[in-house]
């Protein structure tokens, strides 16, 4: 009797390396906020940031830790933290690769973030307008309320 050819298939597999693609892409513009307590309530201190700049599990968090946020009590009651944690989650940054342990607060301190903000015209910017940090982004952006950031 014939012993048939045995095909061998090693099967590799890939894992999903996304990364490069995924830290550098950034948005120009992104979609406005709609919601309105949104807008008040997270725009009493500082511009109402997108959520899409950010991944929902960013928000969740922050969301979770507003007694405590940036060294402020930006606590809500209940139902405002639930409306406003549903806003930002459904509408957050999509198809990003993050780290679940460790989720970044900041999107002054994303790299796509840095690699734009750190050339000599940012930061010219930044000393021409006496500011300390690239966190009031309507100083540079005029259109940053409308989520539009590509317009200098
Ligand atoms: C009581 C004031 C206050 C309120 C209300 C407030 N924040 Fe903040 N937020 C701060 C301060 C202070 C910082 C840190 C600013 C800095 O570093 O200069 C900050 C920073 C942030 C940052 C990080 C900015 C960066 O560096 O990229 C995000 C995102 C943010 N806030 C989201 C929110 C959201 C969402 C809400 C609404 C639930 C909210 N904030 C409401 C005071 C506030
Ligand atoms: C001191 C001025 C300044 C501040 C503050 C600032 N930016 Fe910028 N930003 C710039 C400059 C300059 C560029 C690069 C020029 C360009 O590409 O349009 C830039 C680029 C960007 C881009 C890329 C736009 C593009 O055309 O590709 C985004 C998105 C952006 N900024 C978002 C923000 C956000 C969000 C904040 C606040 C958290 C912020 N910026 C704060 C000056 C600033």
């Amino acid at each position: 009797m014939k012993i048939k050819n045995k095909l061998i298939i090693t099967i590799f597999s890939l894992p999903l390396i996304a990364t490069p693609l995924a830290l550098t892409a950034s948005d120009d513009n992104v979609p406005p906020i709609k919601n309105k307590l949104v807008l008040e309530e997270c725009g009493a201190c500082h511009l109402a940031f997108q959520p899409a700049f950010l991944p929902a599990i960013s928000w969740e968090k922050m969301m979770n830790e507003l007694e405590n946020h940036f060294g402020e009590d930006a606590s809500l009651d209940k139902e405002m933290t639930r409306e406003i944690t549903n806003y930002m989650m459904a509408n957050a940054q999509k198809n990003k690769i993050v780290n679940f342990d460790n989720p970044p607060l900041r999107i002054t301190e994303l790299r796509w973030f840095k690699h734009e903000h750190g050339e000599r015209e940012a930061k010219n910017m930044l000393n021409k307008k006496k500011l300390n940090s690239y966190v009031d982004c309507a100083a540079c952006h005029k259109g940053a309320d409308k989520g539009y950031y590509d317009d200098d």
